[in-house]
């Protein structure tokens, strides 16, 4: 981790000692952070409009169908792109969100108070908190399925039955579901620990909350 000292020859304040940052996230993580958070909210929407009728007028002329395959485009490759670039960095985050131990577990108990922004006796965690961890990994996961099926229904669909057209549907849809209530907690936590200038200057105070 590079440690950035924040304006190094200013005295102690009122407010606290000088703010030591650390770099957190590369540039490259955070473009593809943010890449990957404006095709997804592509396809949510687009999605959202192909699937009920009363917003079919959205979905006019085919343009929800396009919108929404470019969306899927940028979110298959995004993670193609990470793992060539940075392969230690994207294995690693792989291996850190499967990986759970006793501070982990302790962390969950502490889930409740975290929820409400209490940090309170928060046991000791690495790089990422359990909640992350467990974020990222259903973001894994659901991000496979979502990929696969939706694969599956641009290009195989021809040779689906429509009971196995549906069973991909259902697949697509639910993992669609989860990963915007995944979503929703992600940027509940980003922003009830003013976590967001983490991976919008890829910095961190060295002395904050590990994450969201
Ligand atoms: C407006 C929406 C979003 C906001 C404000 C947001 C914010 C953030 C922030 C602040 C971090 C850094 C957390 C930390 O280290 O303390 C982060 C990391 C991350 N976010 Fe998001 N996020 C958003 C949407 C998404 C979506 C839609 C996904 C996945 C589908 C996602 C997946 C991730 C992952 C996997 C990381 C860890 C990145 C790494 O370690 O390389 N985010 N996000």
């Amino acid at each position: 981790m590079t440690s950035v000292t924040l304006a190094p020859t200013a005295p102690e304040t009122a407010a606290g000692p000088e703010t030591h940052l650390v770099r957190r996230y590369v540039p490259a993580q955070q473009v593809i952070h943010w890449i990957g958070v404006i095709s997804f909210f592509l396809l949510l929407l687009t999605g959202v409009a192909l699937l009920f009728p009363p917003l079919s007028f959205l979905a006019k002329g085919g343009t929800s169908g396009v919108i929404h395959r470019i969306g899927a485009i940028a979110f298959i490759l995004l993670p193609a792109l990470y793992l060539l670039r940075m392969p230690r960095k994207a294995l690693e985050l792989v291996r850190e969100s499967f990986t759970y131990g006793r501070e982990e577990l302790a962390w969950f108990k502490h889930m409740p108070g975290y929820f409400l922004g209490s940090t309170r006796n928060l046991p000791p965690q690495g790089r990422l908190n359990a909640g992350q961890k467990l974020h990222h990994a259903a973001t894994f996961l659901m991000f496979n399925t979502v990929t696969l099926s939706g694969l599956i229904m641009w290009f195989g669909k021809g040779q689906l039955g429509p009971e196995g057209l549906s069973a991909v549907v259902i697949v697509h849809d639910i993992s669609m579901l989860g990963l915007s209530v995944a979503m929703i907690g992600h940027v509940y936590f980003t922003f009830l620990y003013g976590a967001l200038s983490g991976m919008v200057t890829g910095k961190v105070s060295e002395d904050a909350p590990n994450g969201t």
